[in-house]
C-alpha cells in the first residue's frame, strides 16, 4: 500500500516537473526566437466606452489584404482618464498578416473602422515595432459624424446656407437635430429613436429605398455601401444614440 502511495508521489512529482521544463523551455524559446512580430501601440484616447463591446469594440489588429475579418487581435483597455494614454502590445503577428490597425471590429473580427495603420513597408522594417497612434477620438458618435455626416451627407444636408429637409447633419448641430426629433418624411417616425433603429428614419433611408414607398425625392441607399458603416450606424441607435 505504502509502495503504491509512494509510485503514485513519484510519478505526480515527475510530471510537475516535467511541466515546470516546458514552461521554462518555452519562455526561453519565446526569448530567442520569437514567433511572429511585435508592435506595440501607444494612443491618448477618447470615447472608447461609447462602444457597444462585445458587439463591436476597439482593438489593434492584424489584418491580411485580402479579407475584412481580423487574424489577431487585442482589446484596447479604456484609459484611466478620458484622453489618458493606453499601452497595447500585439504580439505572434504572423507572416500573412500585412497590415495592422487601431480599429473596430464585430464579434465576428469583421473590420468596421479604421483609426491609424501600420502598413505592409511599416511591418516589414522590424520584429519589433512601436508605433505613437497620437491623440484620437474614438468616439461612436463622433466616428458616424466624421466617416459618415461630414464625409457625404453634408454635401446636401448643411454645407451651405440651407439644407435638405431643413436637416443639418454639420458637427455642431447633427445630434440635436436627429435624436428624438420627430422625421418631415416618414409619419409616425423619429429621425432617430434611442433604441430602435427599425423605427429610425434615418436608418429607414440608408437601409432601404423609401422613394419607392414614400415621396422622397432621393434614394439614400447609395450613401453608405459599406455594410460595416451600416452596421455601425444601427449598433449606434441600438445603443441609445449617445453623443460621445
Ligand atoms: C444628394 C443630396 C443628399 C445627400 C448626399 C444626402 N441626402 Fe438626405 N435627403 C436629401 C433630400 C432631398 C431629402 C428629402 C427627402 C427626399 O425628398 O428625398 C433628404 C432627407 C433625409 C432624411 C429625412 C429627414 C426627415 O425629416 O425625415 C434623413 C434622415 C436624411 N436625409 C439623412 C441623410 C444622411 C444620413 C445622409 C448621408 C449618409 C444623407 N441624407 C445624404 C438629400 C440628400
Amino acid at each position: 500500500m505504502n509502495k503504491k502511495i509512494a509510485i503514485f508521489a513519484s510519478v505526480i512529482g515527475l510530471m510537475a516537473l516535467q511541466a515546470c521544463d516546458e514552461g521554462r523551455l518555452y519562455e526561453q524559446e519565446t526569448v530567442i526566437a520569437p514567433e511572429g512580430r511585435t508592435v506595440t501601440v501607444k494612443a491618448r484616447l477618447t470615447g472608447i466606452a461609447s462602444w457597444p463591446d462585445p458587439s463591436m469594440y476597439v482593438v489593434v489588429a492584424g489584418f491580411n489584404d485580402d479579407s475584412d475579418y481580423a487574424l489577431i487581435n487585442k482589446s484596447v483597455p479604456a484609459p484611466s482618464e478620458e484622453g489618458g494614454e493606453v499601452t497595447v502590445q500585439l504580439s505572434g503577428i504572423k507572416e500573412q498578416v500585412t497590415r495592422v490597425e487601431l480599429c473596430v471590429i464585430n464579434r465576428l473580427r469583421k473590420h468596421i473602422v479604421s483609426f491609424y495603420t501600420i502598413d505592409e513597408a511599416q511591418l516589414a522594417a522590424s520584429n519589433e515595432i512601436e508605433v505613437d497612434a497620437g491623440t484620437l477620438n474614438v468616439g461612436m458618435y463622433h466616428t458616424i459624424q466624421e466617416r459618415v455626416f461630414n464625409s457625404t451627407c453634408v454635401n446636401c444636408h448643411g454645407a451651405a446656407t440651407s439644407a435638405a429637409a431643413g436637416l443639418y447633419l454639420t458637427a455642431e448641430k447633427s445630434h440635436a437635430a436627429i435624436v428624438g426629433v420627430p422625421s418631415k418624411k416618414l409619419e409616425g417616425m423619429n429621425i432617430v429613436e434611442p433604441g430602435d433603429a427599425a423605427k429610425s428614419a434615418l436608418y429607414e433611408a440608408l437601409s432601404t429605398d423609401v422613394t419607392i414607398t414614400n415621396e422622397w425625392h432621393y434614394n439614400h441607399t447609395a450613401e453608405v455601401v459599406d455594410d460595416g458603416i451600416l452596421a455601425m450606424i444601427r449598433q449606434w441607435i441600438t445603443h441609445g444614440a449617445k453623443n460621445d
